[in-house]
This record gives structure tokens, sequence and C-alpha cells, in this order.
């Protein structure tokens, strides 16, 4: 996150927040808050889990997912985050300690350090995956392949355990490298570069999708809802993907409000940064299920997906080695951008509770995840048939992999964001959150309301019921 001492009009520091600096201005934080919502989220896990849950039931689902739990959470993390203006552990410390809240909430911070390290462990296995794709569409060898022959490349590639440790241990590097110099202003310049070209490279995968003939049949299959196809796992998956593909439920966005300055509107920032990820998720759809239609390819063929269709899709498009290459580096990047968010709370938390120096905690909490990555590896090749909780029904038939997956997305996420909604909505007083978020009557009771009563019961009836 930025701490650029404001070059920016409104970046003018106020208070006694001065040493710690402010977004140079509303458009920094948004790069930055969509450097981390973007990124293998939207494009490899949405579609692939749409496959895998039946498509339209499942996105509306999602839709309403984003609109009433994953919006009002966003706005609520960055509310904390502005108020507290310190780190998350110590802004809950901080807004608990002030108004006598209780010793209980700053563990939602803790809950998000977990959360990250576990998650960025696989996510840099698939950042790997992009970052070896970049090779394969350079070198012109999808030119002209059938989906077979694409198919059988994304095989070669996961069954071999050498192969992912490097690419994972690339992209591993790639997020230290930059964590431990501090995250800088550099980034923010970079981030309004490439997020838009990649947009561009997406509408680019969309308009092949739409010279295959199956364009009609995958818009059907994302946008009319069949209920029958959606199972009470798919809409806690559903649920479990909003606060993903947002950076939700683990204080990453409470990180970043920290950084905001007064005079900007929480909820139109949120809602910006909601409506870009948002989009970008549909666009990936639309790029990858026409041609998964036009090839006879398997909808709910599972985390290849995309690397089993766009890369067809380059193959037939004229100079697709090179908008093949520039897509997957965009990719790279912004799955870079989300995964630096991702180890930076560890990192963060290493520094203030433990009192390393930035270098040695980038180190320690990068080579942990680094060789908990492993685990995921070989999950997909040596280990594809250990179910380490097979015992237990709901876990049957889930590699370490998917179980990473599963705990992260499904359980410690949503748990993370119904502790945010409560703290938020039943524990700080309703006096400071109005005049944090500086909204309209109207639109300070929608969202007040939203966070207090729908937002903590939809969690907590998705959740029972899968418990059920
Ligand atoms: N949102 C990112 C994506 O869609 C992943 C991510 C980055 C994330 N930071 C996070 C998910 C924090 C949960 C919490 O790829």
């Amino acid at each position: 996150m930025s701490t650029s001492s404001s070059t920016g009009a409104e970046g003018v520091m106020e208070g006694s927040n001065a040493k710690r600096g402010h977004w140079s201005s509303r458009l920094a934080f948004i790069l930055a808050a969509t450097g981390s919502a973007v990124g293998l989220g939207n494009v490899w896990k949405f579609p692939y889990i749409t496959g895998e849950n039946g498509g339209g039931a499942f996105v509306l689902v999602y839709l309403l997912c984003i609109a009433a739990v994953g919006l009002p959470i966003m706005m609520a993390e960055v509310m904390i985050g502005r108020r507290g203006g310190r780190s998350p552990v110590n802004s809950l410390r901080l807004i608990v300690e002030r108004d006598s809240l209780g010793r209980f909430w700053p563990i939602v911070g803790i809950i998000g350090v977990i959360a990250a390290f576990l998650i960025l462990s696989f996510y840099s296995v698939i950042g790997g995956w992009a970052v070896s794709y970049v090779g394969t569409a350079a070198s012109g060898e999808l030119v002209g392949k059938d989906a077979d022959a694409i198919g059988a490349i994304f095989s070669g590639l996961v069954s071999d355990p050498g192969t992912l440790l490097l690419w994972h241990t690339v992209f591993m590097a790639l997020v230290m490298l930059v964590v431990a110099r501090g995250v800088s202003s550099g980034l923010e310049r970079a981030v309004s570069i490439l997020m838009p070209a990649l947009f561009v490279l997406l509408l680019v995968a969309v308009g092949y999708a739409m010279t295959t003939g199956h364009f009609g049949e995958a818009a059907a299959f994302l946008f009319q809802p069949d209920f029958s196809k959606l199972t009470t796992e798919g809409v806690l998956t559903a649920l479990g993907h909003a606060f993903f593909t947002l950076s939700l439920g683990m204080a990453v966005m409470m990180a970043y409000g920290s950084y905001l300055p007064k005079n900007v509107s929480i909820a139109k920032t949120s809602i910006t940064v909601s409506v870009i990820d948002t989009v970008v998720a549909l666009l990936a759809g639309l790029a990858i299920f026409p041609v998964v239609f036009a090839n006879g390819l398997e909808p709910g063929a599972g985390p290849g997906l995309i690397f089993q269709t766009l890369p067809y899709a380059f193959g037939q498009m004229p100079m697709g080695s090179l908008f093949g290459a520039l897509f997957f580096i965009l990719l790279i990047f912004a799955a870079w951008t989300s995964g630096i968010s991702l180890l930076e709370p560890l990192v963060e938390w290493l520094e203030e509770q433990k009192g390393m120096n930035r270098t040695v905690s980038t180190l320690g909490a990068g080579i942990a995840c680094w060789a908990l990555g492993i685990a995921s590896i070989l999950s997909l090749n040596l280990w594809s048939d250990v179910f380490p909780l097979g015992m237990f029904s709901a876990f049957e038939g889930k590699t370490i992999f998917d179980l990473l997956d599963y705990l992260t997305a499904n359980i410690l996420l949503p748990l993370g964001g119904l502790l945010v909604a409560i703290f938020a909505g039943w524990i700080i007083s309703r006096q400071a959150l109005e005049n944090e978020l500086n909204l309209s009557a109207g639109g300070f009771a929608l969202w007040y309301n939203t966070l207090r009563f729908v937002t903590p019961v939809a969690v907590a009836v998705v959740f029972i019921y899968n418990l059920a």
C-alpha cells in the first residue's frame, strides 16, 4: 500500500495521522484496492467454480452476495481502517480501547493474517501456472492446436512437480521482492496502466469468443438461472467467492482504508471497486464459456478450466502468440498485486508484534508460505488421491489443495466478514459511523440495516445449512 507522501491535491495530511501519509487521491486508493481485488479470483476461480456449479443460478447468487454482503462489508472494513488509522489489528485495538468495547475484536485481524497466509500458499502455485504459460504462448506452441492438444499441454504441466515448483518459486519471489522493499508508489503507477491493459485483452478474448458461434449458448449458461443445478454447497461457494474476489474478510481493505483521506466518500469508492471487479469476472466468463461449448469441453473441468480454453482461443486468433503471451503477463501482474496484499498482513504483524525488520519478516513469512505451497503442488500429481479429511463426508474427495481453498474461502473469510459486520453494525456507535461515512440519511439507513440484519443473517444461514 502506498504511503506516498502525497503529490495530489487531496493528499494533504491531516491531524494525528501526519506521519503515515495518505493515498495521493481517491484514485490511488481505487487503484490499490482494485489491484488487490482483481486477480486470479476473477479470471481463474470465478469461471471454474461457475462451471462446476452449473452456471446461471450460481452467478445470480454470487451477484447478490456481492451486493448484499460484499459491498456493505467492504464499506465497513474501509471505515474501520480509516477510523483506526493503523494496521488492522491495531486499528481494531484502538477503536475498542477508545470506546471500551471489549478485548475480543482484534481477533478479526488475527483470523485475517492466518487466512492470508494459507491463501497465498496455493495462490502462488496458480500464479506459477500463469508464469509458465507466458513462454508456452510466446513460443508459438499454441498456434492451431486442437482442444485435445491444448489439454495435453496443461496435463503435462500439472503432472510435473519439478516444473510446478520452479514457477511457484518464481511467483513467490516476485511477491517477496515487492513486499521486502515496502510497497511503493511505483506499484500504484503500474496498476493504473496494466489493469486497463488486462481489461482490453480480455475484450480481445471475448471478441474471439463471439466468432465461435457459441456465444449465445455461453451467455445463456451464465445468465439464465436454472435453480435445479444449485446445491447448498454451491451457495456457500458463491458467498465465499464474494469475499475472496473482493479481498474481504481478512482486514486487507482495513489496511488500505487507514490511508484514505477523510474527505473521500467510502461508499462511492467501494462501489467503484466492486463494480470493476465484477465486470472483470463476467468478461472472463464470456471469454471462456463460448470456447468450452464450441469444443465440447466440460464446463465443470475444475481449476484447469481457463488454462484449457484461453490458450486454445489464442492459438486460433491472428497474432495469437503475441496476444496470448501478453495476456498471461498481465494475468501475472494482476495475481502479483493480489499476492502482495496477501503477504503484507503477516509481514506487518511480524514487524509490529515481534519487532522484526522488514527484510527478515518478509523472508520468514515468504519462505514458510512457499514451503506450504509444495503440499498444493503435490496434491495435483503425486498426492492427487490423498484426502486428509476424507473421513468427514463434507471433505470427501478433497485434496490438500482443495481443503486449503475450502477452509479459507468458504470458512475463514465469511467468518472474518461476519465478525466485521457485527463489530461495525452492533458495536461501534451509530454516531461514529455516521460521521465516518457521511452519507445521505437514506443511504446510511440502507447500508446500516443491510449490515446489521441482512449480511449476518445471510452468512449465518448459509453456514448452518452447510453444517447440517
Ligand atoms: N481478491 C484476490 C483475487 O480475486 C485475492 C485476494 C487478494 C484476497 N487479497 C485477498 C482474497 C484478501 C481474500 C482476502 O484474486
